[in-house]
């Protein structure tokens, strides 16, 4: 792909032979590129492909003060034939550009991500990690950029794109603690787009379910604590009898793109996947009489995790080994990755370039 619209400047020594792809906590290792564009005076501008480092910015940023700040989750991955793919990446940028609106944040223009994204990972396809469950994270960034205190949307704005490689979110099985007291996300509110404060307020709600002994939150309804949300960083499937249930998304949960892979590969597969409110007390039953064969949660970094108790009340759920549902969608999606499965629905798209280079 030419793209005369982004400048590349390169660094003069990668750091990729300091990285161990056989020891890749999530996170941790950045590679050696990002991409920037800043919008100023009504719109994007100065594409471009730098060295990843640190940004200098203003104590007043608006960003910090008021968080006007969203992102993306998103991976590349090398085919068997070596080739850098992506996975979906046209609803990353649709759900990028619905939290901007969310948040009164410039939408960002869908054909020019899809480009910094392809140009981006064709320059760091060195550093997509080979093994399976592994894979190059991506992550959009867009913060507000303007130095005042009045609190109003700011003018200025940067779109950064980090990549990292990364191993699996989750290693082992994650047990779950149903919140009472503390809400992710009321309807009305912020819940449906990515933004950096819901997970700012998930932090001491979370601090006090690890401190209980679970690894995770998973949320309730903000009105009734009744209805089942989603995990701090997953949304949420259960197993119950012969039927696949996921809550629906009513405006307070994070729409996820692997929830919806997820219910279109079982789908294909020839299972009914029913999205509808869930309420915990459903849990607690289908728990009690032995019906409730598994739960998992699906997200880009975690992909799917298997869910292994859930704690409410006095209640501790123990959830047993099946892991059938949730491997079966694990190695669907790790098999479209990897090119060894079929794509029926053309969700890997190989990351095109060079762009050209200045
Ligand atoms: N819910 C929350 C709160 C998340 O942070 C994520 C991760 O992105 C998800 C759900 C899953 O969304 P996706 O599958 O699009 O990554
Ligand atoms: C993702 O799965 O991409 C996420 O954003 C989850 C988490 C790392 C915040």
């Amino acid at each position: 792909m030419i793209s005369p619209k982004i400048t590349i400047s390169r660094v003069e020594k990668s750091r990729l032979p300091q990285i161990d792809f056989n020891n890749l906590p999530f996170g941790k290792e950045f590679s050696d590129h990002m991409f920037v564009a800043d919008y100023e005076d009504g719109a994007w501008k100065d594409f471009r492909i730098e060295p990843l480092a640190p940004l200098s910015i203003h104590p007043g940023n608006l960003a910090w003060h008021y968080g006007q700040s969203i992102f993306e989750g998103m991976k590349a991955s090398k085919s068997k034939d070596g080739v850098a793919m992506l996975f979906r990446p046209e609803q990353h940028i649709i759900r990028l550009n619905a939290s901007a609106t969310r948040m009164c944040m410039p939408e960002f223009p869908a054909d020019m991500f899809i480009e910094a994204i392809n140009t981006l990972v064709d320059m760091e396809k060195d550093w997509i990690p080979p093994s399976e469950g592994s894979a190059l994270y991506i992550r959009p960034l867009m913060i507000a950029m303007d130095e005042a205190l009045g609190v109003r949307p700011s003018a200025k704005y940067k779109l950064i794109i980090m990549t990292l490689p990364v191993g699996p979110y989750y290693p082992k099985p994650v047990s779950l603690w149903a919140e009472e007291t503390y809400i992710r996300a009321a309807q009305g509110g912020v819940g449906e787009a990515k933004t950096a404060g819901n997970y700012a307020a998930s932090l001491y709600p979370a601090k006090l379910a690890i401190e209980k002994g679970y690894d995770q939150i998973m949320w309730l309804d903000a009105k009734e604590f009744k209805y089942i949300q989603e995990v701090g960083t997953m949304n949420i499937f259960f197993v119950i009898g012969d039927k696949i249930v996921t809550p629906k998304t009513t405006g307070t949960i994070l729409k996820g793109i692997t929830k919806d892979t997820a219910i279109q590969i079982l789908k294909h597969n020839g299972y009914e996947v029913e999205q509808r409110l869930i309420s915990i007390d459903e849990i607690v039953e289908a728990h009690g009489k032995g019906e409730l064969k598994e739960v998992f949660g699906s997200g880009t970094a975690a992909v799917v995790a298997k869910v292994s108790k859930i704690g409410y009340r006095d209640q501790v759920m123990e959830l047993g080994d099946n892991t059938e549902i949730g491997d079966l969608i694990k190695s669907t999606i790790n098999g479209l990755r990897l090119g060894t499965a079929t794509d029926h629905w053309n969700w890997t798209v190989p990351a095109k370039g060079p762009a050209v280079s200045v």
